[in-house]
């Protein structure tokens, strides 16, 4: 039996420090019992885009974490890509380098057993970039090849509730690419989609393929979507033969920050915009070998 942890929206900086507490208990909580594997799917930090201390917090934060951690980039770490623009932070090839010369290529792959696990961009989607088609020529080569179970992971939801739904870019990928990338994964018989962004639990099934909405360890939105929660937590995924399952591990003593409260109900746009709060945590010290 394999054992995978996903950890999501994390939004971890050195100035913008509200949720560090909340990280170090979760870091604690997985290192009581290493899984094979961390996946932290996207927003790893507040800011990234604009403030490379938030990546670099972000990066020392999770060596806090034991088991190999695996990342993929959220709209708060390399921008938003077309149609998800939400605040005029558009995805850029500066932006991508900044965030992969500290977390390492925006797509990987990983076997458990018979399990393939295969991590992409989802704000690469919709921008025309080469490294779009490239990343579906890999996608598409990953899953031919492949003669067993598939999961896939990525910081954005494929679908918010299935095909046909009204588009919701701030919710989903690209709708321009949701029918593709369902099409795709139908072909290669992929059992599960797991994604962040959302910061609420969700599972649902969209012609057999489960779609996993993981928590986050930061925040919660103060008017979750139907039917979803909002809990703080995280996922713990087990693999055995071609079977798996996922379950939601709550962690105790975690603050429940509410956004829109941080932004005191609207005085403040953005999280990036609200007062400073430090880490009190002397972080540039080298730590464990990092
Ligand atoms: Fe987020
Ligand atoms: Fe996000």
């Amino acid at each position: 039996m394999h054992r995978l942890i996903q950890i999501s929206d994390t939004h971890l900086s050195a100035q913008h420090g509200f949720f560090f507490d909340n990280f170090q208990r979760v870091a604690t909580a997985i290192n009581a019992a290493p899984p094979d594997i961390v996946v932290s799917s996207g927003d790893l930090s507040v800011n990234g885009p604009e403030t490379e201390e938030d990546l670099d917090f972000a990066l020392w934060a999770h060596h806090l974490i034991e088991a190999p951690v695996r990342f993929l980039p959220g709209n708060h770490d390399v921008g938003e890509e077309p149609g998800g623009e939400h605040l005029d932070q558009p995805i850029t090839h500066h932006r991508l380098a900044v965030y992969q010369e500290r977390f390492g290529p925006c797509r990987w792959r990983e076997r458990l057993g018979d399990w393939l696990l295969l991590g992409i961009n989802s704000q690469l989607f919709n921008t025309g970039f080469s490294d779009e088609d490239d990343q579906w020529q890999w996608l598409d080569a990953e899953l031919s090849a492949h003669r067993g179970p598939v999961g896939l992971f990525l910081h954005k939801p494929l679908f918010a509730e299935g095909p046909g739904e009204a588009p919701q870019p701030a919710t989903t990928v690209s709708p321009r690419v949701q029918g593709r990338l369902h099409d795709l994964l139908l072909e290669s018989g992929a059992r599960f989609v797991a994604c962040g962004h959302v910061h609420q639990r969700q599972t649902f099934s969209v012609d057999g393929i489960a779609h996993h909405w993981c928590p986050s360890t930061a925040f919660q939105p103060a008017a979750p979507r139907d039917g979803c929660d909002p809990a703080l937590g995280f996922l713990e995924y087990k693999f055995e033969g071609n079977q798996y399952t996922v379950e939601f591990r709550s962690v105790r003593g975690l603050d429940a920050w509410v956004l829109e409260h941080i932004k005191e109900n609207g005085k403040y746009a953005f999280l990036k915009d609200v007062p400073p709060q430090p880490v009190t945590v002397d972080w540039r010290r080298p730590q464990n070998g990092v």
